[in-house]
């Protein structure tokens, strides 16, 4: 029924995280709010550095993919295990760079990057740009020249390779808003352009096929394209691209019945192909870059909410309504995605209850799972919902005004805020 090895139960029936008491913590921060588990993240990191550095001799770095889960601490912990730092915005490179990260370690993402959001990156000395268009290009080329500057070019591409959860097809990609395609020749151009310009120093090729992936193949097919592009690259201009990102998208669990993963069997596999075709195509091995976002933090946090009603309507269903939902945690009500919810002060009683679990938002659609089976709450239990680290602090909003929670952080059974409580004030802050 747990979802993460940071979680337990303890003598009072009460779920844990990192040995501490949700009830207590529910009791002492309020509801709803987020708590993660510190070591479950570094661990996590841990066992990515690893592998890089088993895999490939230490050449190539994991990568966080901060989207996933952006605030001030988080990059520190991400930074002092050694991992790289992915940004999609200026807003993640500017925290990360508050937090203290080192620019040079940020790769800069995204599908339509402003100027703005560029020269702020060049001027920053941002490790990593990722073209994704002929304009970003142009536009790094133009900034590194105003800014006299050479500036790390990658090139995102499209392989061609579609993943889903359970399967994979291998066309329809070039129908994508993200990156340069192989099939019509984009790539092929957008490598001559970043060759070709003064100020760019065309370092990579990145591609990333989807994400919450449990098949290993998509990415052994996905590593084997974009080889054979650097060859190709390599043929016509006698330079061998130094960096190959493969990108991010490891699933996790979210259900009992999800597979496990063992990620290293995954790096294993990939560095298998990587290392085969190589040497096939008489490369050297690049440097080697993943950009987990979702595997390193989904299952290191879970959110607490306090149930107010059950209403049973006959015949119908039972919904059970906790004071957040779609504000905290869009992802049902945007992909129907799902997740295990227990009642953590009642964790030895059977889940033998059907209910659907709804927010407080004022939409019929803000739930938060439907029809699931869970032990059966009064007012003012604490309902935990697990595996939110990924994608649920980032994706919330202040919709019907309400203010967004508190992220707790648990370490080595004590438990400290990272992210305050939004306040009231802090709703109007911005309004005239
Ligand atoms: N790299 C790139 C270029 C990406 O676009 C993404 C995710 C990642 C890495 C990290 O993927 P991960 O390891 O986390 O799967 N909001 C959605 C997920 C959107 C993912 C976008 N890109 C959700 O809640 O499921």
């Amino acid at each position: 029924m747990l979802t993460s090895d940071c979680l337990g139960i303890n003598e009072k029936g009460h779920l844990t995280i990192g040995g501490v008491d949700t009830v207590y913590l529910a009791e002492k921060y309020g509801t709803p709010l987020y708590v993660m588990s510190e070591d479950k993240i570094r661990n996590i990191a841990k066992s990515y550095l690893e592998s890089i550095r088993k895999n490939y001799s230490g050449y190539g770095v994991p990568i966080y993919a901060s989207k996933a889960f952006c605030c001030k601490e988080i990059c520190r912990i991400i930074d002092s295990e050694g991992l790289d730092m992915d940004a999609v915005s200026k807003g993640e490179i500017y925290t990360a760079i508050k937090a203290g990260v080192n620019p040079k370690k940020l790769h800069f993402h995204g599908n339509n990057k402003t100027y703005d959001e560029l020269f702020y990156a060049v001027e920053n000395d941002v490790g990593d740009i990722i073209a994704d268009s002929f304009e970003d290009i142009n536009r790094v080329d133009e900034i590194g020249g105003k800014l006299n500057k050479k500036v790390n070019l990658t090139l995102r591409i499209k392989p061609g390779i579609d993943a889903h959860t359970h399967e994979f097809i291998r066309t329809g990609q070039i129908d994508s808003k993200f990156g340069f395609a192989l099939e019509n020749g984009e790539a092929e151009k957008a490598a001559e352009m970043a060759f070709k310009a003064e100020n760019i120093s065309f370092k990579g090729v990145h591609c990333h096929i989807g994400s919450q992936i449990f098949d290993v193949e998509p990415f052994v097919l996905a590593s084997k394209v974009m080889l054979s592009f650097i060859k190709q690259v390599k043929d016509e201009y006698g330079i061998e691209i130094e960096n190959l990102n493969l990108g991010g998208g490891f699933g996790i669990k979210y259900l009992d019945s999800d597979p496990f993963l063992e990620y290293e069997v995954y790096m294993e596999s990939v560095s298998k192909a990587v290392h085969e075709e190589c040497k096939r195509l008489s490369l050297k091995i690049p440097n080697i870059y993943i950009e987990p976002g979702r595997s390193i933090i989904g299952e290191a946090g879970i959110t607490l909410y306090t149930v107010g009603s059950v209403k049973e309507i006959e015949n119908v269903r039972n919904y059970i309504s906790v004071d957040g939902g779609m504000g905290d945690n869009p992802r049902y009500a945007l992909y129907q995605a799902e997740y295990t919810c227990v009642i953590a002060n009642k964790m030895n009683e059977n889940p033998e209850y059907t209910a659907t679990i709804a927010g407080k938002y004022c939409e019929s659609g803000d739930l938060i799972q439907e029809n699931v089976k869970i032990v059966k709450p009064v007012a003012g239990d604490i309902l935990s919902v697990l595996s939110t680290g990924a994608y649920n602090y980032s994706m919330a909003s202040n919709y019907n005004r309400n203010p967004r929670p508190a992220c707790v952080m648990i370490k080595d059974g004590t438990d400290r805020v990272i992210i305050k409580r939004e306040t009231f004030e802090d709703l109007i802050k911005n309004d005239i």
